[in-house]
């Protein structure tokens, strides 16, 4: 199983393929924002890469960071654990003044996966 480190948080085994966003919420208990419901379009679920960043991405992923001009970040419901990974969490519910975290991410990537190398 793929490890999952947290910075400053901790590491986590998470299940083989299981999304990102998820495994911050449900394996982590980090209060990770997903306005959107992990449909790649509001980007508040987005986390930075310390060590193991994927090498693609979803045209959802690529597409809306492009859109918004973002950069050094990922989109976690655009992301399945495959491998060892550590990221830094930037975007929790805490402090963010909204009401709550956002829908809750379906258990496989939105919108079906197309892939392209990063
Ligand atoms: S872009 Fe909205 S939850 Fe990922």
């Amino acid at each position: 199983m793929p490890k999952l480190t947290v910075e400053s948080v901790g590491e986590f085994e998470v299940t083989q393929g299981k999304r990102l966003v998820l495994a911050l919420e449900q394996d982590a208990g980090i209060d990770q924002l997903h306005a959107c419901g992990g449909n790649a379009r509001c980007t508040t679920c987005r986390v930075e890469f310390v060590a193991g960043e994927p090498d693609r991405m979803t045209v959802a992923e690529r597409d809306v960071l492009s859109a918004r001009g973002l950069s050094g970040i990922r989109l976690s419901c655009q992301i399945a654990c495959e491998q060892d990974m550590t990221v830094r969490v930037i975007s929790r519910l805490s402090g963010s003044g909204r009401k709550d975290a956002g829908h809750p991410p379906t258990a496989e990537i939105q919108p079906p996966p197309e892939w392209v190398a990063k």
